[in-house]
């Protein structure tokens, strides 16, 4: 049985690392944990003058920054269970709970030679957050191994299950984000995984480093290993330097605004998406902006609070950033990117 504890330091709990308390917290394995915690928080005291905050539910904490002290209920979901459902020549189905670290689950499908998801090696938080912004990173998105997730419904008590065409996935996007924020917990998500492998080297990072590594034949497991050198190489560990990886999203913008802007800006950093319009690096952007004229945000600190040396688009807690300074920074950036480039920069980090 699940109880609830309180003035909680969130401290531990995710990856900024800001100490900032929660009225309420507690964990839940299962769906009828969950519901007695659900049950139990409508009876909670609430300040005076507010009532109390619907739950918030929480993963690993890793793309999460906290403005001030929750004062509600923090319900951290750790369902977990790896089973291996139906499958075919090509593909298996594995349902996995939401509570299981990501990484861990990436490396799973590794050993057991299951393809699809070694791209998504090291993105930190568990495999409940991944359907919430679609995860990517070189060259794959969740969405390509999605199957189907099963959700409670927090306010109505009762359990749904989403297909891939229910989420409305887009780039660091669902519907969880949208028209379903806050109303669901993701239990559980089904994924398709391919028993021959399809591999992505179209990043030209990642063909470098496998070459840099010497390997020879092709496996899921040396793109793994790729992918985990070139992380490690340019994003801050979290255990050491507190972020939740990039702060904002590459903004997307059509053929003619980009075509303009590179007649101004010789070296700007676009890909052409399939649909024709083109994605620009928001850390080039970011980098090439700063405090002041001739100055770069690149390396930027005031206090703790910073702009990764190595990555412009990571803001970083160095020590003792409150998520206010944070945030005012990244306001900062953001008006800055407008300023120069006429460029809207959208948070990817959830602030709250
Ligand atoms: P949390 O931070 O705990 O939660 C994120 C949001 O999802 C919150 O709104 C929370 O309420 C909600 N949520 C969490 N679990 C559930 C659930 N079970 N049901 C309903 N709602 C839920 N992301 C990428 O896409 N690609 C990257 O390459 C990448 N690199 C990163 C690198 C670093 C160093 C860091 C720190 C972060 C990076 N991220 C990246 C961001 C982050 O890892 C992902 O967004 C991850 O999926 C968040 O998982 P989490 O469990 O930590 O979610
Ligand atoms: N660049 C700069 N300055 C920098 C860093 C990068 O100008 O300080 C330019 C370089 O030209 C580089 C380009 O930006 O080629 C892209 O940089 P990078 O490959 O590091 O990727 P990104 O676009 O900054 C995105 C994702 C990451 C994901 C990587 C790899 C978003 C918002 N971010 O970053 O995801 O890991 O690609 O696919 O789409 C995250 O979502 O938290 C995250 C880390």
């Amino acid at each position: 049985m699940a109880f609830i504890r309180e003035n909680i330091s969130l401290q531990p709990y995710h990856t900024f690392g800001i100490d900032v308390p929660a009225r309420y917290f507690s964990s839940f394995r299962g769906i009828s944990e969950l519901q007695e915690l659900v049950t139990e928080s409508l009876h909670l005291p609430a300040s005076p003058n507010q009532s109390l905050r619907a739950p918030f539910i929480l993963g690993g904490g890793s793309n999460i920054l906290f403005l001030s002290n929750v004062d509600g209920l923090v319900l951290k979901n750790e369902v977990m269970g790896i089973e291996k459902g139906e499958e075919d020549e090509d593909h298996i189905y594995i349902s996995v709970g939401a509570g299981e670290n990501w990484h861990g689950f990436v490396l799973h499908c590794i050993a057991n030679g299951w393809a699809g998801i070694e791209n998504l090696s090291l993105i930190p938080g568990n495999v409940g957050a991944s359907p919430m912004q679609n995860i990517g990173a070189y060259g794959v998105e969740l969405s390509s191994v999605f199957h189907e997730l099963k959700a409670f419904h927090l306010r109505e008590q009762s359990n749904y299950t989403f297909s891939k065409k229910d989420c409305a996935f887009g780039y660091r996007d669902s519907i969880f984000k949208r028209k379903y924020r806050d109303q669901f917990v993701i239990m559980r998500v089904t994924f398709r995984l391919n028993k021959k492998p399809v591999f992505h080297t179209e990043y030209g990072v990642i063909r470098e480093e496998l070459e840099r590594m010497g390997v020879q034949e092709l496996s899921i497991a040396a793109i793994s290993q790729a992918v985990i050198n070139i992380r490690q190489s340019k994003l801050p560990d979290p255990a050491e330097i507190g972020n939740a990886g990039s702060f904002f999203k590459n903004p997307v913008v059509n053929k003619n605004v980009f075509e303009k802007l590179k007649q101004r800006f010789e070296y700007i950093v676009g890909h052409e998406q399939t649909d024709g319009s083109m994605k620009l690096a928001a850390a080039w952007l970011i980098e090439h902006c700063g405090p002041r004229e001739g100055e770069s945000w690149k390396g930027f600190r005031r206090g703790d609070a910073g702009c990764h040396a190595r990555q412009a688009l990571v803001l970083v807690n160095y020590g003792q950033a409150t998520g206010k300074e944070i945030f005012d920074l990244s306001e900062e950036i953001r008006i800055s990117v407008k300023e120069k480039f006429d460029v809207d920069l959208e948070r990817e980090v959830n602030c709250l």
